[in-house]
């Protein structure tokens, strides 16, 4: 399986529950590495820029209002298979579709609230790790 990077948002309803360390005690247990780590009150402008790909859909003002009412843990997490393991580990974007045990199911309220967010893809992964962070900001381990 190939090492990958992928960039995982603790969102701000899982901050404001405190549960940064529940979270990022499951990326550690299944053997995902923080290799980078900041924690961030998005912009308006950064928050937009981030979802551009749902600039068009109904849910696209509520989104920004969401991620933009708090500070966030923006990390990269490092490990083989990293992306598709991080969405495992999330579970669905619905928290009342998620699988138990998963983030999701575990943390999130709502589907609007949904307690973290992960790269889809590695096309995907590469863009974001980029949007929050310059290449000297990332330590290997
Ligand atoms: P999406 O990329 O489809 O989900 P995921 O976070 O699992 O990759 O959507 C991005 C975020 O937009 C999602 O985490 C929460 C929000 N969203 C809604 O508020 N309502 C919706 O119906 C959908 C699909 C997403
Ligand atoms: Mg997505």
């Amino acid at each position: 399986m190939a090492t990958e990077r992928t960039l995982s948002i603790i969102k701000p309803d899982a901050v404001a529950k405190n549960v940064i360390g529940e979270i990022v005690t499951r990326f550690e247990k299944a053997d995902l590495k923080v290799v980078a780590a900041k924690m961030i009150h998005l912009s308006r402008e950064q928050a937009e820029g981030f979802y551009a790909e749902h600039k068009e859909r109904p849910f696209f003002g509520a989104l920004v209002e969401f991620m933009t009412s708090g500070p966030v843990v923006v990390q990269v997490l490092e490990g083989d298979n990293a992306i598709a393991l991080n969405r495992e580990l999330m579970g669905a974007t619905n928290p009342k579709e998620a699988a138990a045990g998963t983030i999701r199911a575990d943390f999130a309220s709502s589907i609007d609230a949904n307690a973290v967010h992960g790269s889809d893809s590695p096309a995907s992964a590469e863009r974001e790790v980029a949007y929050f962070f310059s290449a000297d900001e990332i330590c290997p381990r």
